[in-house]
């Protein structure tokens, strides 16, 4: 027997429920070379912004117990070279494509947002609100311009819009009711986590940035908490995301309420791992005699 793995996600057609998470896999077709892009489910690619950005100075990575820290710093070529050479070989892989895109200021998120626009092959927007705002805070920290960029965002695009929070909140579910009712059309939970690494040799920061967002199987537990409570909450569907490393780490996000998870660390581990997450739902769902996966989602017990 072979199990359904498709999922209708606010409108859009995957094929099975695994995306690559946004900045953890470039613009999305450079590695085309190493697995078929087309089993994905869909492809988040790395946010792009309204103007190209350099990104923070190196080091921006750094090896931790149970995962890695970043400060990439949004590094990208900005939305007037993205719609060029990398969407028209997005748009050749033949899946969902779902640009994310940020801005420290709701005309930043509506300019780019309407950029893409006008162009065809888009499947969704994800809205990155985990960057800093004008006021150095996390933007979705900031209730009221997190509304107006959802609703600035929504009038602008004729897709889907998916917020992506950070779980630097102290209420995650109420924030979700609260992207809702501005209008998003899913949730992705979560970014990285605020967290910090020092060499113990220098004596100094490992990132250059001196803090930045750790991600890897050390975050999965807390993430899988944020989409749980969201999931009582909002009635729009949940991208689960936060140290999945294996099929068995989809299906309990899954479990908990997402409709669709979204995995990074595990794909720059190797890129195959995506693959090998796919299969390793299948035989999750065949061992259980699971004909359809649309049925786990939410069944914790
Ligand atoms: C190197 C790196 C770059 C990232 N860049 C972005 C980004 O551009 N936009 C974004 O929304 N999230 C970004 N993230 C966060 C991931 O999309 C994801 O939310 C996070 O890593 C947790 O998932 P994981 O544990 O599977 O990696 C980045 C993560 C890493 C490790």
């Amino acid at each position: 027997m072979k199990s359904d793995l498709s999922i209708n996600f606010a409108g859009i057609k995957f094929n099975n429920p695994v995306l690559t998470a946004s900045g953890t896999f470039g613009y999305g077709y450079e590695l085309a070379d190493l697995i078929p892009l087309k089993k994905l489910g869909g492809i988040i690619t790395k946010t792009i912004t309204r103007q190209p950005k350099e990104g923070n100075p190196q080091p921006r990575i750094a090896e931790v117990c149970g995962g890695m820290l970043n400060t990439i710093g949004l590094q990208n070529i900005g939305v007037e070279a993205f719609v060029g050479e990398p969407l028209e070989k997005l748009k050749e892989i033949g899946i969902p494509i779902i640009v994310s895109i940020a801005g420290s200021c709701d005309k930043d998120y509506i300019d780019t947002a309407k950029i893409l626009n006008s162009y065809k092959g888009i499947s969704a927007i994800e809205l990155n609100l985990s960057c800093p705002n004008l006021k150095k805070q996390v933007v979705c920290s900031d209730l009221p311009l997190t509304r107006d960029i959802i609703k600035g965002v929504k009038k602008s695009v004729k897709f889907p819009v998916i917020a992506k929070l950070s779980p630097l909140i102290t209420d995650i579910a109420e924030l979700a009711l609260q992207v809702e009712k501005a209008g998003a059309d899913g949730i992705t939970l979560t970014n990285t986590y605020p967290a910090m690494a020092i060499d113990i040799k220098t004596f100094k920061p490992k990132l250059s940035t001196v803090k930045g967002g750790m991600s890897g199987a050390c975050i999965k537990p807390m993430s899988i908490r944020s989409v749980y409570d969201a999931y009582q909450k909002v009635k729009i569907p949940i991208i689960g995301c936060g140290g999945i490393m294996t099929g068995e780490d989809a299906v309990e996000f899954m479990l908990a309420g997402a409709s669709a998870v979204s995995v990074g660390t595990a794909s720059l581990l190797s890129a195959k791992n995506l693959i090998k997450i796919i299969d390793d739902i299948e035989n999750i769902l065949k061992e259980k005699k699971i004909k359809n996966i649309k049925e786990i989602i939410g069944r914790v017990l």
